[in-house]
């Protein structure tokens, strides 16, 4: 993201610290040849290509369905398009009776089925050669004690100078232990001019409080700057494009405001289940793992104002002052909805409800679709009501934000001809069917003046050859390259709690069950309630 702002790694740039520029200077030369090498580079892209200079990067829970299914993929991914050195190391860390060769069948079964691009052997062969495995639970000194002998063998034998990125890919409740062994075997404290990275998972606390104690923890042992706490929706392309479209033209900034916006709907919309992860889910539930972090950053997204630079800071500063000015409405009971899936069908196959599913218990009271209304109480919009909502087993998976504008004042044509016209409304669609949308009146051709919606589309798939890459392969190669402009900074991350806070409060406090819906549904019926006492409609799934 940021191109003007310098992206090497900050830690090993503070003052006075030797930089370990001749180093740098060869391994960038050798990844660049990789890079230029690479036959999958668009031969156009004449732009020197971000690549991650010598690195390790050590995977805690290795074993979990996110490494399987994302960050293995993932590395591979920026392995074939060239942006890894060549001595890029990987070491997985998880409580199994493998051998690195184990390891590399795991991974090398992960890429097959996962990654996007296409397997080619020289390139897997390449990321093979840098795989380790280091076996034992996270309360075993002798695997930390391992994992330093194994890291500093790495340096020795592919000449990765000491950098290393842990990242934290495990239930919440080991980041505590992991933190304090990396500090026990000093393997938390970069030697000159190298520099160590931690990368913190979701969910970052399960509230305020435990937030700021987790952050506690992570503070005692790295650098604010070294630290990447990671929410995966912005790591998506579609959704770095709410930047580019706002700030890039000029056509949206002067409707972009409550004189001309009527309401904003951010939907994320689900058709999978909660699957293997009922014992993350169950006591967590929707608001907390979704609406908390990606909602709110999309929200952010969309009404923050400009940022003097695409730079880590001016972002966040513009996205912390929308966090600070979002307010719950005074009728918090009537302005949230949740629900919980009940058996359904989805795609055509039986599908069972949320309390039949493995491991969730049959009284279990956590919402598996929420639904909030905010307010930003700022000049640009005071006023304007921000639909949020998302939910698993719904009738299909859709995430979009709908910025839906105000009816014309005045409508000089019968009030037959504009029956059925609905509101303009810029929807910007994060996926699947990733683009844009523009929603409009037009005349119906035959007809004297009849008016109705038509859609203008803009589809990623046909403006731009490539496919976009997935987000984990955006934040892995930021976070060794140390960019931070695309991870939330704890401020944000607590001003986010502090909103989700009051409503699971009131959640409780209140005793509210959340409300059936059936799967494959387009949830439960109080959140279509919720809208229609404002007189307004949730978008169709
Ligand atoms: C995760 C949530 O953050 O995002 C999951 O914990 C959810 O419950 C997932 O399924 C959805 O991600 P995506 O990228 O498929 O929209």
């Amino acid at each position: 993201m940021n191109q003007s702002e310098p992206s090497a790694s900050p830690e090993a740039a503070a003052p006075g610290e030797p930089v370990a520029a001749a180093q740098a200077a060869a391994s960038t030369t050798t990844t660049l040849e990789v890079a230029e090498a690479n036959p999958l580079r668009d031969p156009r892209d004449k732009r020197l290509p971000r690549v991650a200079g010598p690195s390790v990067l050590v995977l805690f829970g290795v074993t979990g369905d996110l490494s399987r299914r994302k960050l293995l993929p993932a590395i591979y991914d920026l392995g074939n398009r060239g942006l890894l050195p060549p001595g890029f190391s990987l070491v997985g860390f998880a409580r199994r009776d493998w051998a690195s060769q184990d390891f590399a069948k795991i991974t090398h079964d992960a890429v097959k089925e996962h990654a996007r691009t296409p397997f080619r052997e020289e390139v897997w062969k390449q990321i093979c050669e840098g795989l380790h495995f280091v076996p034992g639970s996270f309360d075993d000194d002798g695997a930390f004690d391992a994992l330093a002998m194994v890291l500093k063998e790495i340096d020795e034998t592919r000449g990765t100078g000491g950098n290393y990125a842990f990242y934290t890919s495990t239930p919440p409740k080991f980041f505590p232990v992991i933190i304090e062994q990396l500090k026990r075997t000093g393997l938390h404290k970069p030697p000159p001019g190298a520099w160590r990275r931690v990368v913190i998972e979701k969910p970052f606390g399960h509230d305020l409080e435990s937030a700021k104690e987790l952050n506690r923890i992570v503070d005692s042992a790295f650098r604010p700057d070294s630290v990447f706490r990671i929410d995966h929706y912005l790591g998506k392309e579609t959704v770095q494009n709410i930047l580019a479209l706002r700030f890039a033209n000029t056509l949206w900034e002067p409707i972009w405001n409550r004189g001309y916006v009527d309401h904003v709907q951010i939907t994320m919309a689900e058709d999978i289940g909660v699957g293997t992860r009922a014992g993350y889910y169950d006591g967590i539930g929707a608001a907390r793992d979704v609406i908390q972090n990606h909602l709110l950053q999309l929200m952010a997204l969309v009404a923050m104002e400009d940022p003097t630079a695409f730079g880590a800071s001016a972002l966040r500063r513009e996205k912390e002052k929308v966090l600070e000015a979002i307010k719950l409405p005074a009728d918090l009971e009537t302005s949230t909805a949740i629900g919980q899936y009940t058996e359904g069908w989805q795609g055509g196959v039986p599908v069972p409800g949320f309390l039949e599913e493995e491991g969730i218990p049959p009284d279990s009271r956590t919402e598996t679709y929420a639904a909030v209304k905010l307010e930003i109480a700022n000049r640009r919009w005071a006023g304007v009501p921000f639909y949020l909502r998302t939910g698993k087993r719904l009738g299909r998976r859709m995430t979009e934000v709908a910025v839906v504008f105000q009816r014309a004042p005045h409508l000089p044509f019968s009030k037959t001809d504009t029956e059925i016209l609905g509101q303009n409304a810029l929807v910007i669609r994060v996926q699947p069917d990733e683009g844009i949308t523009v929603r409009f009146g037009s005349k119906v051709p035959g007809t004297a003046m009849e008016v109705r919606d038509v859609n203008m589309d803009f589809a990623y798939g046909e403006a731009f050859l490539e496919s976009s890459p997935e987000a984990y392969e955006r934040l892995l190669l930021d976070v060794l390259i140390g960019d931070p402009p695309l991870f939330p900074h704890q401020r944000e991350v607590e001003l986010q709690w502090s909103i989700i806070d009051p409503i699971e409060k009131l959640w409780a406090e209140s005793g509210r069950r959340p409300e059936g819906y059936a799967a494959g549904t387009g949830g439960p019926a109080s959140a279509d309630a919720m809208m229609a006492r404002d007189g307004r409609a949730w978008r169709r799934l």
